[in-house]
C-alpha cells in the first residue's frame, strides 16, 4: 500500500465536510486536519480555528508535515492561498489568485468569453450608471444586472422589467458592495435548464468530474429570492452525455487554452454554472471550487478514493490515470437552513435528532453553520444542515432525504419539499 498523508482541509462548509467525509474514507489519509472546520467537521477531522493568516497555514502544514492542503471556498483562493502555499513547497488543490479571476470577476470571465468565442449570453460592462441604464432602455427587459466582483451570492437580479433592472443598478453601484459593485455586467436572459458541471485539470489533463442540479431559490417550485443553495441532486437528466461533450469541447477546453494564454494557467476545478438552452448549453458564471451543496451528492456518488484525484491536481501530474468513477445511484441533497435566511436569522438554536437521521442506512448529515455547545449542537449559521440520501433513482433518494430530515428536530430551522423535481417524471438515466 502507498505511503500515508496527513491532509489539510480549508473551510467550514457542508460542502467541506463532505469533502472531509470522503478524505477520511481514503484508504491514504494519515491525519486529516481541518481549518476552522465545524461541529460536523470534528467527526472526521482535527479541527484548527486558530489557523487565520496565511502564514499561520504554511507553519503548520511544515510542522504537520502536511502532504496536500485542500481549499474549499472562494475567499482563499482569490485572496492568494494556493500562491503562498506553493511557494511554500506545499502541495495545494485550488487554483492562483490569477487563475481565481474567473470567479473573482465577472467581466474578466466574460471577456474571455468574448475574445475566445465561448457561447455565454451578450452583455456589456458597465461603470457608469447612467450608461449601463441607457443600455437598459435601449434593451428591454428581461435582463440580468450583475455585480462584478464577488458579493456572496447577492449581486445578480434577473429584472423582469426595466424598472427593476434599474433599480439593481442603482442599488449595487451606490456603494454598499464597495470594489464588487464599482463594475456592473449587464447581460441577455436566457432561458432554458441549470446545470452545475464540474472539470478537473492538472495543467496537463482536462477531465470531466460530474454534473448536479442545484436549487437556488429559498422557496418550493423555485420561488422567492436567490440563496447559496438550498438543495441538489445528480447525476441531472437534463445533462446527458452530449451535453458533457459539447460542454467540455466548447467551454472548458477554450476556457483552459484562454488562461494559460493569457499567463494565468489554470490547475484545480472548474465549475461551470450552465444554462442548457434550446441553442445548446451556454455559460452563466465560473466557479474556481467545488459547489456547495454540489460537492455533497457528488462525494455521496463517488466511488473511486478522492484524495489521489485531488493529489494529482495538486501536484500538476497524473490526472490522466486516476480512476474516477461513480456509483450508478442518485444522490438527493436536502439542506435545513435557519428560518428568515437568505435575509436575518437567529444562531443559537437547538438541534436534536442529527444521530437518528444518520442511523438511516445511506444517509449522510453534512454540517455547514452548526456549532457544538456541551454535548448538544446548535445552529450557527443560515445553511446549516446538508441532509444527504443516495438510492437506486432521483425519486428513492428524495424520499430517503425527507424521511431523514423528518428525524431532525429543529423547529427554528425550514426546508424546501421538492428538491429534485426536475429530475421526477423524467426518464432517470444513471450514468
Ligand atoms: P450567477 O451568480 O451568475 O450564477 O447568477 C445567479 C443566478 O441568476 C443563476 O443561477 C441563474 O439562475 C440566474 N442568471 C444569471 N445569469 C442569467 C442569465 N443571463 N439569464 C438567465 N438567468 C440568469
Ligand atoms: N451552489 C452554488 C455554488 O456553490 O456557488
Amino acid at each position: 500500500m502507498a505511503d500515508t498523508m496527513n491532509v489539510l482541509l480549508i473551510g467550514s462548509g457542508g460542502r467541506e465536510h463532505a469533502i472531509g467525509w470522503k478524505l477520511a474514507q481514503s484508504p491514504r489519509i494519515g491525519t486529516l486536519y481541518c481549518a476552522p472546520g465545524n461541529a460536523g467537521i470534528e467527526q472526521v477531522a482535527t479541527c484548527h480555528p486558530d489557523l487565520k493568516s496565511n502564514d499561520d497555514i504554511i507553519a503548520f502544514c511544515k510542522k504537520q508535515k502536511i502532504g496536500l492542503v485542500v481549499i474549499g471556498p472562494e475567499q482563499p483562493l482569490v485572496d492568494g492561498l494556493s500562491d503562498a502555499l506553493r511557494e511554500a513547497g506545499v502541495p495545494v488543490f485550488g487554483c492562483s489568485q490569477a487563475a481565481a479571476r474567473l470567479e473573482g470577476s465577472k467581466a474578466f470571465t466574460k471577456d474571455i468569453c468574448r475574445r475566445y468565442g465561448i457561447p455565454t449570453a451578450a452583455y456589456e460592462t458597465f461603470t457608469d450608471a447612467e450608461a449601463a441604464v441607457k443600455y437598459i432602455i435601449a434593451h428591454n427587459a428581461p435582463i440580468v444586472v450583475k455585480a462584478d466582483g464577488l458579493a456572496g451570492g447577492k449581486g445578480v437580479t434577473v429584472a423582469e422589467t426595466v424598472q427593476e433592472a434599474i433599480a439593481a443598478v442603482e442599488y449595487l453601484m451606490g456603494g454598499k458592495f464597495k470594489d464588487a459593485g464599482k463594475s456592473v455586467v449587464i447581460e441577455e436572459f436566457m432561458t432554458g435548464e441549470e446545470a452545475s458541471f464540474f472539470a478537473l485539470t492538472d495543467g496537463k489533463t482536462v477531465r470531466a468530474f460530474a454534473a448536479a442540479q442545484d436549487h437556488k431559490a429559498v422557496g418550493d417550485g423555485d420561488l422567492g429570492p436567490n440563496t447559496g443553495g438550498m438543495g441538489t441532486y445528480s447525476p441531472a437528466p437534463v445533462f446527458t452525455a452530449d451535453i458533457e461533450e459539447t460542454v467540455m469541447r466548447d467551454i472548458i477546453a477554450p476556457t483552459i487554452t484562454a488562461m494559460k494564454a493569457e499567463g494565468a494557467p489554470f490547475q484545480g476545478i472548474l465549475f461551470a454554472g450552465l444554462m442548457v438552452t434550446e441553442e445548446g448549453p451556454k455559460l452563466i458564471e465560473y466557479n474556481v471550487r467545488f459547489g456547495d451543496p454540489e460537492t455533497q451528492v457528488l462525494m455521496a456518488r463517488l466511488e473511486s478514493d478522492l484524495l489521489p484525484i485531488l493529489l494529482a491536481v495538486a501536484k500538476g501530474e497524473g490526472l490522466d490515470k486516476v480512476d474516477i468513477t461513480f456509483k450508478k445511484s442518485a444522490a438527493v441533497c436536502v439542506v435545513m437552513a435557519a428560518d428568515g435566511y437568505p435575509a436575518e436569522y437567529e444562531v443559537g438554536t437547538l438541534i436534536r435528532g442529527i444521530d437518528a437521521a444518520e442511523k438511516l442506512k445511506d444517509v449522510q448529515v453534512f454540517h455547514a453553520g452548526t456549532a457544538r455547545k456541551g454535548a448538544e449542537i446548535v445552529a450557527n449559521g443560515g445553511r446549516v444542515l446538508s441532509v444527504t440520501a443516495l438510492g437506486k433513482d432521483v425519486a428513492t433518494a428524495q424520499k430517503l432525504a425527507y424521511a431523514a430530515v423528518d428525524k431532525i428536530d429543529w423547529p427554528e430551522g425550514f426546508c424546501r419539499r421538492d428538491i429534485g423535481w426536475r429530475a421526477l417524471g423524467r426518464p432517470a438515466k444513471i450514468s
